[in-house]
This record gives structure tokens, sequence and C-alpha cells, in this order.
């Protein structure tokens, strides 16, 4: 028999903008929950939040996509948003970006991660959420994981990882995916996974066998919706141990603060900070870039657990540095690259206010003919 975690997350309305999600809105999302539960659909539940984003981390044994588990989660956060709406939280209901359930929850607005395998004996994974991000964001870590010696002492020591992985990796433009193997490919997804407002990495797989080792929630917001609604702020699942990564080497590359796009309107690079559940809400310029990891053991496909594994000071240092990256980045006010580029702002209101300002241009003598395309930030004939 196989077991199947599946996490799946909404912003439905926070608590003095978008700091962080109100406790009845979880109360009324674990009724549904629980209720559910009793009815055997699913086996087990923890419900929490990331920041302003309400996670639903469920275990069942009816497999991914699976109808009745999407419709679960569709009726948690529709209980959750009419709370949210009663108590005027901020942006009640936010991702839900339709208001007709057809059978699958992808592209209505929540985020979706979803396993399934036949358990080990012992199987533990770990539950990255993040608030004020993409899911790109995970592009990084994923790729320390699976295909960074450096990072990962399985890699070179432990027979069962030292063939690899391979990564599926989504162009969340054209709807295309590509599987590309590590060690072998690594320049190739390096070329790709580098651009993550694009490419992101999907799902892992073990080489050796395919087993699945993990998968990111790649739901883009703005592109279900064609304007800003908020960040996406992804969630990820990932196995450990036995055969996979220890836990502690899937928590490593959480202790370099990368700098990922989100934060203030969505429309900042800042440093994604590890933290307990206890710092999951944000504050400074609705940040810095969060991201929590519960681990839990899997058994008889029960959720035990969580143990919230970022509250630890041996990621003290980690969240230093993030405050430091935070105060130099946070000097270049609405310059680049602390603001996002062109080609990520076509989703925000900035082009409204570019295009009050069109017909104030006149025509200049530069003495050549611009080949560049500066609209897009695509340049023609250039390098
Ligand atoms: P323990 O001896 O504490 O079980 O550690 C095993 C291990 O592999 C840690 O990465
Ligand atoms: P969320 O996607 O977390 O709601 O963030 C929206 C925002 O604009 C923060 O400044
Ligand atoms: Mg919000
Ligand atoms: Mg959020
Ligand atoms: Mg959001």
């Amino acid at each position: 028999r196989t077991t199947t975690v599946s996490v799946i997350k909404a912003d439905i309305g926070s608590l003095a903008g978008h700091h962080r999600v109100h406790p009845d809105t979880i109360l009324a999302a674990s009724r549904v929950l629980a209720e559910a539960k009793r009815k055997g659909v699913i086996k087990s539940f923890y419900v929490t939040n990331a920041g302003d984003d309400l996670q639903l981390i469920m275990t069942h044994f009816k497999g991914v996509d699976n109808p009745e588990i999407h419709e679960l989660a569709w009726t948690a956060f529709r209980e959750a948003t009419k709370v949210a709406k009663d108590l005027g939280l901020y942006a009640a209901g936010q991702d839900l970006l339709s208001d007709a359930f057809s059978g699958n929850i992808r592209g209505l607005g929540p985020g979706v991660a979803e396993m399934e395998f036949v358990e080990r004996p012992s199987e533990p994974i770990v539950v990255f959420m993040a608030d004020k991000t993409e899911p790109g964001a995970f592009n990084l870590p994923l790729y320390k994981i699976f295909a960074d010696p450096f990072n990962t002492a399985g890699l070179v020591i432990d027979p069962r990882l030292h063939d690899g992985f391979i990564f599926e990796v989504l162009d969340v433009f054209e709807g295309k995916a590509v599987e590309l193997r590590a060690p072998e490919e690594i320049y190739d997804l390096l070329a790709l996974i580098g651009t993550p407002s694009r490419y992101v990495v999907k799902r892992v797989y073990r080489k050796s066998d395919r087993e699945i080792a993990a998968v990111v929630s790649s739901e883009r917001l703005s592109l279900i919706a064609g304007r800003y609604v908020g960040k996406d702020d992804p969630v990820m699942i990932v196995r450990a141990q036995s055969g996979f990564p220890a836990v502690g080497e899937v928590l490593e590359p959480f202790a370099f603060p990368h700098l990922v796009a989100g934060w203030m309107r969505g429309s900042h690079h800042g440093p994604l900070m590890p933290v307990g559940l206890k710092d999951s809400k944000v504050s400074r310029f609705d940040g810095p870039p969060r991201v929590i990891a519960l681990g839990f053991q899997v058994k008889n496909g029960e959720l035990i657990g969580p143990a919230d594994l970022f509250d630890d000071p041996a990621f003290d240092e980690a969240r230093r540095q993030a405050q430091m990256i935070a105060d130099y980045i946070r000097r270049h006010g609405p310059f680049m690259p602390h603001r996002l580029g062109p080609e990520e702002m076509e989703y925000t209101t900035l082009p409204e206010v570019l295009k009050r300002l069109k017909d104030r241009f006149k025509p200049v003598e530069m003495g050549y003919k611009p080949k560049v395309k500066h609209e897009s930030g695509e340049a023609a004939d250039v390098d």
C-alpha cells in the first residue's frame, strides 16, 4: 500500500496586513480536516501557518491529484475565508482565484505539493513552507541537497546516493518540463534553474530506482491571474535518511540566507531567513522572506511530529546574516537589484505608473537607431 503526503496552502487573509494567519482561521480549517479524518477521507493532518499562509499538511491513501482530497482542501480554505471575512482580516480569500471547484485545486490559486510512496520502515520527511517568496526560491537549496557534495556528504560516502538524482525542471511560462541528471548534467541544470522566476525544480527522483525524493508547489499566482496577487509562498516536501540525504543535509543549504524574489509587494529581492514556528510571521518591510521546516515521521499513513527544525541556535548565525543582508539591500530603496527587474514587475502595478509617463516622452536625436526592446528588458541583436 502506498501513502500520500499532500501539502496544500493558501493565503486566505491575515492579521494586520500580510503579517500572519489568525488562529481562528487555523481552527476553522482544522475543524474541516478533523471531520474528514473521522470519516476516513484522510489518515492524519497538521494545520499550521507560514506567515500569512495557511498550511494543510495531510496524509492519506488516495494518491496525488485526488479530487476528494483537493475538494477537502478547497472546503477548508473556504471555511477559513468565511472566518477571515467575519473578522475583517486583510485580503480575505486572497489566493482563492476562482469561485468554482472542478475536481482539481491546481490552477485555482492554492499551492500544491504532493508525493506518493511505499513507506520505508522509518520514513522521515521535512515539510518546508516559505512566505514572501516564489517557488524558484527552493531551486538553490534543492541543487545543494541533491547535487552538491560540499553540502551533502552522502553523495560521496553513501553508495545508495552515489549515482545521483534526476531533477524535473518546469518552465512555468511555457508549461513544459525537462528532466536533467545530476551529476552528469549539472551545468545544463544550473543554466536553467539559475533563472528561478521561470525555471522551477518541480520534483527530484533518486536516479537508481526513480524513487521520489522531493516535490515543490510550482503555482505562480501572477501567471494564473495575469496580475499581481501577492507572492506564491511555496511549499516543499523532502524525504530524508536511508537512501536519501540525511535531515541535516536537507537543512544545511538554509544556513546560507540566499537572495530570493518576493518581500514587500512581491517586488523585491531579499534574504530567505530560516525561522521556527514562533517566528512564522513577517514584519520588517513585510519580511524578510521566511522559511519554516517541520520534520515528521510517517508511519502507517500517520504523521508523527512535528519537529520544528529551524527553532535551533544552530541557525542563529543565518538569521543574523539575513538581518545584515536585509539592512544592506534595503538601502537601495526603489533601485534594482533590490526592486525586481522589468519582466517580473510586469505583473505589479508599476506598468500603470509607467503608462502615465509614456506621453511625456519626446523623441531625441541619438545618432543611432536603438535596437534594444527595453520594455520587456529583452535585447535584440546584442550579446
Ligand atoms: P547518530 O549516531 O546520532 O544516529 O547519527 C547518525 C548520522 O548519520 C547523523 O548524520
Ligand atoms: P503575500 O503573498 O504573502 O500575501 O504578500 C503580499 C504582499 O504584498 C506583501 O507586501
Ligand atoms: Mg497576504
Ligand atoms: Mg504570504
Ligand atoms: Mg502570497
